[in-house]
């Protein structure tokens, strides 16, 4: 057993994250990385005792609120982590009392935070405090705390107090100050504690039912006791927590809360622990990746799937995955693109029961997508470029001195997101075959994005080709341009796939087929409308070699190139441009036309890529974290290597390194969902070709191996890719079609075939 721990047994150190030694600056930092959650239910592991620097955050998936902010916030909660220890009149903190020693581990393994503070100061010097936490993996709306305190040099008095503060801020948004996001309705104290609150302007109640014992009995009310030198105390609290976005009606919050209190208590710690640990331990059975040669990327592939496990569940009403997850306030709780194109092919592989709640998510708002298109003059679904609760475009605005109002350009301009959304109803109904999503909303959803882009673009007489104008691709240095590649990209292939969906649909199924097609007014000359528009899209058609222009006029703009790196590899800004005047530049914020190769990687030669790549990449200072994974994978994809491994490091790193500067406002999840598609498709060689499975790894020889697990199509696949060969097994039930090394295989049940690389 572990010094650090003292109930459980902690994994070994492959599986550990640890801060060392206390570092009040970065406090936040680590509250971030150490950060724990279910999908339901995201924590910021701030100290127990919530210093005074730490930015709390305690959230609930699907919570949010505006009153006091522009737009949605995730409602940060009252923190149910905090304790209140006294020891000789001090509070035991490192705001007050010096610190010995400290350490903090995360078992990304079990899903379990443990601490060890030695405290100095008051009486009789040295104390220990111990801890352990975690929110469940197996009872989604529980959170266990426990804490061992020790007085290591004498007698000392101690006072807990059961409670904790009710008073939560929401702090993202500078000129807005503090925002309090729900009032309290009710609160009681007691053996069994709970407290009722709702949100002012979204109207969600939140409930929590929660008790603090001290070595066993209840404190109701603030208990002293005198801590005998050596000996330990153990103060213990068990919090259920919901809110009316899962429990209907929301008059039964309270009774859900206390049942769900009342059956932890039946269990006990050990036992829910123990459960905790087993949820977790079948998540990793088929999300875990093992690179034995090369043990510190192993271990910050992990981190970064500890991270996108930690946002996902199966459970409840379907919410979004933030760009920040449930770890912090950053991007005010919005989901982004950055699901369906970064973190989508992680669930739909791994986890297809969370992945299936960001589909219903999207498709749960296709009607307000309608409205805003219409809102706009569009006809079909425009999707928001950030959404929260409702569905209604989100994205910020700010008041400038004037008093006129800034609006971010990205909400105005990026309207591919709606394509993305379509394109990730794609990802998931090709990797799981569940078709269901289809017959309840996704057909739908495919045929009014397809009507918006047919609204959208502009004929030209000049070109006799459609135009999308006023639009801006992922690079957000440049909005309001016409014909952003990106944009036109995925309008094109949206429009495409929408016919042919819709039409194979009502081939295979002419009663249901004529149903659907009335009841969204659709008829064949609409579908074939798309098909000619989309054949007649701008900038979709790349020719034969040469430099892809990222939208019209972007050749015109200023030249500058990118010399110098930083300590972490990535381009440092070069002098003479100021990031607002990067529009009048060629600089790039993140890949664009790389990444749109990526996507239709058939739509390109093998000259293109490598010109394009190289030409973009001298020009892309990857200022978001979406950007270094992409340029990753396309340098493994492409076959340019050296650049594959500059940034595949610096991405993988990005949180556990803080290498953007920018961690302590939350996880980067995109990237930990870029970092895994970097693994599993770049160097795993995993893909889809016409609807099939293809495994053709890249594995560097100092990896030895790259061991993962796939579903598809309900099937677990247990891939061995070696430098030169590619072993899998299917532990499904039926039989399953792959390609490995461009090679037809059947894969039976319960058996594993090898296939050698070409000339291997
Ligand atoms: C990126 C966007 C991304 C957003 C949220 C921005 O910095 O440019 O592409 O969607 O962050 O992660």
């Amino acid at each position: 057993m572990s010094k650090l721990s003292s109930g459980s047994r902690l994994s070994p150190e492959p599986w550990l994250v640890r801060e060392t030694g206390w570092q009040h600056g970065r406090q936040n930092h680590f509250a971030t990385i150490l950060a724990l959650g279910n999908g339901t239910i995201g924590a910021r592991s701030i100290l127990e005792e919530a210093p005074q620097a730490a930015t709390p955050g305690t959230f609930l998936a699907g919570v949010y609120d505006a009153a006091g902010s522009i737009v949605d916030d995730i409602v940060n909660l009252p923190n149910f982590f905090e304790l209140r220890l006294f020891v000789d009149s001090q509070r035991l903190s490192p705001d007050g009392l010096r610190v010995a020693a400290h350490e903090r581990i995360l078992d990304m393994r079990r899903g379990v935070l443990s601490r060890r503070t030695v405290f100095l100061g008051g009486l009789q010097g040295r104390y220990e405090l111990r801890t352990e936490r975690f929110v469940s993996r197996a009872m989604p709306c529980i959170a266990v705390l426990r804490a061992w305190l020790t007085a290591l040099e004498g007698d000392a008095d101690l006072l807990v107090t059961g409670d904790f503060g009710l008073g939560a801020y929401n702090t993202e948004g500078d000129w807005e100050g503090h925002k309090r996001h729900y009032g309290i309705d009710e609160v009681a104290t007691g053996p069994r504690s709970w407290m009722l609150a709702r949100t002012p302007e979204s109207g969600i109640r939140v409930g929590y039912a929660w008790t603090t014992s001290l070595d066993g009995r209840p404190v109701t009310e603030p208990v002293s006791v005198r801590l005998r030198k050596g000996r330990t105390v153990c103060v213990t609290r068990i919090v259920s927590a919901a809110s009316s976005v899962d429990i209907v009606p929301p008059a039964d919050l309270r009774r859900t809360c206390e049942r769900g209190l009342a059956a932890a208590l039946r269990r006990g710690v050990p036992r829910l622990l123990a459960g905790h640990e087993r949820a977790w331990e079948r998540l990793w059975d088929v999300s875990d990746v093992r690179i034995p040669g090369a043990p510190k990327l192993e271990h910050a592939a992990r981190f970064s799937i500890y991270h996108l496990l930690a946002c996902g569940t199966a459970w409840g009403t379907p919410a979004g995955i933030a760009a920040k997850s449930l770890s912090g306030e950053g991007y005010r709780g919005h989901s982004f693109w950055d699901t369906e194109i970064y973190t989508l092919p992680f669930y739909s592989f791994s986890q297809p029961a969370m992945a299936r709640q960001l589909v219903r998510y999207r498709l749960d708002r296709l009607e307000t997508a309608k409205r805003s298109a219409a809102n706009r003059g569009f006809r079909g679904a425009l999707f928001p470029w950030e959404s929260g609760r409702t569905g209604v475009d989100v994205t910020p605005y700010f008041p400038l001195a004037d008093r006129s109002l800034y609006v971010f350009d990205t909400g105005k301009y990026q309207h591919h997101i709606t394509a993305d959304v379509a394109y990730g109803l794609m990802t998931y109904l090709t990797v799981t075959g569940d078709d269901s999503v289809m017959r309840t909303g996704g057909l739908e959803l495919l045929a009014e994005t397809a009507r918006f882009w047919a609204s959208r673009v502009v004929f030209s007489k000049r070109s006799g080709r459609y135009e999308i104008k006023g639009a801006m691709g992922p690079d957000e240095y440049h909005p309001d341009v016409d014909n952003s590649v990106y944009t036109n990209f995925l309008a094109r292939w949206n429009l495409e796939y929408a016919a042919r969906m819709l039409s194979d649909f009502s081939t295979r199924d002419a009663v249901k087929g004529e149903l659907l097609f009335a009841r969204l007014r659709l008829t064949g000359a609409e579908l074939a409308e798309w098909r000619y528009v989309a054949s007649r899209i701008e900038k979709t058609n790349p020719g034969r070699a040469g430099i892809i222009e990222q939208f019209d006029g972007y050749f015109k703009r200023r030249d500058v190139p990118i010399t110098k790196r930083n300590e972490h590899g990535m381009p440092a800004w070069p002098k003479g441009v100021k990031e607002d005047d990067a529009f009048k530049t060629q600089l790039n914020k993140q890949a664009d036309v790389v990444l749109t190769m990526l996507m239709f990687p058939d739509r390109f030669t093998a000259e293109q890529k490598r010109k394009n790549f190289e030409y973009y990449d001298r020009r892309t200072l990857h200022v978001s974290t979406l950007s270094a994974c992409m340029t990753a994978l396309a340098g493994l994809e492409f076959g340019i290597k050296e650049y594959a491994l500059r940034y595949f490091t610096p991405s993988l790193f990005t949180d556990l390194n803080d290498v953007q500067g920018t961690t302590d406002k939350g996880i980067h999840t995109a990237s930990c969902g870029g970092n895994w598609q970097c693994l599993i498709r770049g160097f795993g060689g995993v893909a889809i070709r016409d609807g099939q499975l293809s495994i053709s790894p890249r594995v560097p020889r100092a990896w030895k191996s790259l061991r993962y697990s796939l579903r598809w199509h309900g099937a677990l696949l247990r891939v061995t890719a070696r430098p030169g060969s590619v072993t899998v097994r299917n532990e499904g039930k039926a039989a399953t079609e792959a390609i490995l090394f461009g090679k037809p295989a059947t894969l039976k049940p319960a058996r594993a075939l090898r296939v050698n690389a070409p000339g291997a």
